[in-house]
């Protein structure tokens, strides 16, 4: 789990900024647990310093989302696969920022016990779906029905993340804006990376 003292960087009374993201590459479970998988990635759409944290966030769910739209409507066997690399790469990605940076600091500001334990555990399950079809060749009914799962399952968690943890999040002390900064600049490090 990350620092507790990672849990209080960023926010509005807390004066010395950029402290989270710098102090969260260390966590081990999230470097760890995170397999991304080696493919060039796509920009998300939000680019820049100063972006809402919630709306870089979103962002990220939207594109995942026209992806698995895309997967949807594709037959040939490469595409899929291309897709799938894609979607993949922006999944581990986006969890592994949340959890680095935004999950610890909504935890503490919002003293919560429910939400960010409850999307941590889901991350774990998308982590175990994304490493069933990482890699794999797009070989039949079974591969298509895990892509399915992992798509349900992801706009589950998003339903939830969207509906519950960013309003909440948004009332809250937390600076989104440096947040976002934050969550942009480690998205950067981590698709440079690959
Ligand atoms: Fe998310
Ligand atoms: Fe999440």
């Amino acid at each position: 789990m990350p620092k507790s003292s990672q849990s209080t960087a960023g926010t509005k009374s807390n004066s010395s900024k950029g402290t989270g993201a710098t102090g969260a590459r260390g966590s081990k479970e999230a470097q760890g647990s995170m397999a991304i998988p080696k493919k060039s990635p796509s920009k998300t759409p939000i680019a820049g310093k100063g972006v809402d944290a919630i709306a870089l966030l979103k962002a990220d769910h939207k594109l995942v989302g026209a992806l698995f739209a895309e997967f949807s409507a594709t037959k040939s066997v490469a595409k899929k696969k291309k897709i799938v690399e894609k979607i993949c790469l922006e999944l581990s990605v986006h969890a592994q920022v949340e959890e680095e940076i935004f999950y610890p600091a909504v935890k503490a500001a919002l003293k919560d016990t429910v939400l960010v334990p409850e999307a941590t555990v889901e991350h774990a399950t998308l982590k175990d779906l994304i490493s069933q079809i990482e890699g794999v060749e797009p070989d039949g009914e079974m591969y298509d029905a895990k892509v399915m799962v992992l798509c349900e399952y992801v706009q589950h968690h998003v339903k939830e993340e969207e509906t519950e943890m960013f309003p909440k999040a948004k009332e809250s002390k937390l600076d989104m804006k440096e947040f976002g900064a934050q969550l942009q600049a480690r998205k950067d490090e981590l698709l440079a990376s690959q």
